[in-house]
């Protein structure tokens, strides 16, 4: 395993629409698991292929809960109700926080890195990370979404995305 490099905004690999995955083999399960470690190493709660210069849908999830890491290749948020609205961050923005209305549950349908499919059920928090960590391979970033941004670099920092 290694840690990768973390690519910041305005890296345009960050602006790019991922591509589907249709290759599960050693390449993409090493990737999932620098993915996971570089997560770790940076104090996040999510990472997207993209954030690593990869321009795949692939993601990792880890909110410190009970539930670990999830690994999800080409996922995709087939359900979505309720809302919250709260603080969010993003390992590729350095610095800022925004708040950012949210669904409040999800469900989303992708694989597993040998390509089995799978799905999860997502609320609060991890509904957050899910919807972030899409959005990402969309091309989206928080602050696109955020309806305040505010500097968070004099403050302890964590629960980057
Ligand atoms: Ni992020």
């Amino acid at each position: 395993m290694a840690i990768r490099l973390i690519v910041k905004d305005p890296d345009p690999v960050l602006r790019e629409p991922a591509k589907e995955v249709t290759k599960f083999n050693a390449n993409l399960a090493k990737l999932l698991k620098d993915m996971a470690e570089t997560m770790y190493d940076a104090e996040g709660v999510g990472l997207a292929a993209p954030q690593v210069g990869i321009s795949k849908r692939v993601i990792v999830v880890d909110i410190g809960d009970e539930t670990g890491l999830i690994e999800m290749v080409n996922p995709v948020i087939v359900e979505q109700d309720g809302e919250q609205f709260g603080p969010e961050g993003c390992l590729s923005i350095p610095n800022l926080n925004g708040d950012v209305r949210r669904a409040d549950r999800v469900v989303v349908s992708g694989q597993r890195a040998d390509g089995t499919p799978f799905t999860v059920e997502a609320k609060g928090f991890m509904a957050r990370a899910f919807q972030h960590e899409v959005d990402h391979l969309n091309g989206i970033l928080f602050t696109d979404l955020a309806e305040s941004v505010y500097d968070i670099s004099e403050r302890t920092r964590k629960g980057g995305e």
